[in-house]
């Protein structure tokens, strides 16, 4: 059975890792060939996690590049049709919520070959944000679902999908970040490479920051708030900041780089993935608008701020370290006082979290694929 399984953007590639060595057990029964599309495109946004995480070269590469929603969803999927023409799959394995997931996932649906979602049923019931409509579509479309926490099910069940299309198999993001801890780069090395030795980054000593999502970063009275908090916590607790490009782009063009100007704020490029690891598992807090390294911190036990009003994966809330702080300057502080105060959550780590998800889905894929052929 051909596979053609597609990765997109940053957040994809440790998803995709687990699951392309998985496929490569069960070969020659299945053949799972890599489609980049090219949403990302810079070397540190996309070269440093292929080299880092041992992923294959790309089979097929769309490179479609940056673009407004439409424009990239579109591109993606005018690329992506003649690529499935000429491999003729058995199914499309897409992951996660990017621009790269509906798009191709939207292609193969109409052609009438069977799409596979990992990642599927997260929902954080807030369509402003893109990601929201991509995952609502994604599973709509999709003929095979696997699932990274109970909440999952639960919501596509709402949603008239259920039974056994839905699987629950954990967190192929978590069987990424258990076969890496060990080549985690330490922070102090990360702060020495930029140019500051001095840094405070040993453990427990530093917070670290990412920022990116539209409803954070291009709204320029919701950025100053959130960096003028950043520099105010960088008076206890020094921050370690890798920079998104939009998010960099964004601090230039308001004007707001004056308010990280300080010798306890290191700016950073955006990491590789080992480089975030070690980063994310030395913190004292993470604060952060990504979804994905929610459930990194919970995995790794490190308490967790979100600086959104709501979150597609509850778990990390309900057992893991993650407290939604949104993106109020007050209840920032008061979390992250809480946090310091000792009062932050422990957690404990999600079922299934347990670095075999990867396994558990090549492995009803397979079945399943057998038992429509
Ligand atoms: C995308 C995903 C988001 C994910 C994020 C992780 C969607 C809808 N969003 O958002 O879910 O959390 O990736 O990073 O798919 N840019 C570069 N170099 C690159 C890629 C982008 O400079 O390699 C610039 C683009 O020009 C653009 C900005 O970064 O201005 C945003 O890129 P884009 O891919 O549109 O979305 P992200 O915000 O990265």
């Amino acid at each position: 059975f051909r596979i053609l399984c597609v990765v997109g953007a940053r957040p994809n590639f440790m998803k995709m890792a687990p699951i392309m060595a998985a496929f490569a057990q069960l070969k020659p029964q299945v053949e799972a060939l890599l489609v980049h599309t090219g949403q990302h495109y810079d070397v540190a946004m996309n070269q440093q996690y292929f080299d880092a995480l041992g992923i294959p070269s790309p089979d097929i590469n769309l490179e479609v590049g940056s673009g407004s929603h439409a424009q990239q969803t579109a591109e993606v999927m005018k690329r992506f049709e003649p690529a499935m023409d000429e491999v003729q799959p058995a199914a499309v394995l897409v992951v996660g919520d990017v621009n790269s997931t509906i798009a191709c996932a939207l292609v193969a649906a109409k052609k009438g070959v069977p799409v596979i979602h990992v990642e599927a049923g997260l929902r954080s019931f807030d369509r402003a944000m893109p990601e929201e409509i991509n995952r609502l579509l994604t599973d709509q479309l999709s003929d095979l679902l696997f699932t990274t926490e109970e909440s999952g099910a639960e919501n596509l069940a709402k949603e008239g999908i259920g039974g056994e299309r839905v699987h629950f198999v954990g967190n192929v993001m978590i069987d990424t970040l258990r076969a890496n801890l060990a080549r985690a780069v330490p922070a102090a090395r990360i702060a020495a490479d930029a140019g500051r030795p001095d840094f405070k980054a040993g453990k427990g000593e530093y917070a670290v920051l990412t920022l990116h999502r539209p409803s954070n970063v291009d709204d320029k009275a919701v950025l100053q708030g959130l960096l003028e908090t950043v520099a105010n916590i960088s008076a206890s607790t020094p921050v370690l900041f890798p920079v998104h490009p939009r998010t960099r782009a964004t601090i230039e063009k308001f004007g707001l780089s004056h308010l990280l100007d300080r010798p306890e704020v290191l700016l950073l490029p955006p990491m590789g993935y080992l480089e975030m690891l070690g980063l994310m598992k030395d913190a004292r807090v993470v604060l952060t608008d990504s979804g994905g390294i929610q459930e990194e911190t919970t995995a790794l036990g490190t308490p967790c701020i979100t600086l959104r009003n709501n979150t597609e994966r509850p778990i990390t809330v309900d057992e893991g370290t993650n407290t939604i702080a949104g993106n109020d300057p007050a209840h920032i502080m008061a979390a992250y006082k809480a946090q310091l105060a000792g009062a932050g959550k422990a957690g404990r780590i999600p079922h299934f979290w347990d670095g075999r998800a990867a396994e558990r889905i090549a492995a009803i894929v397979l079945d399943w694929l057998k038992a429509r052929s």
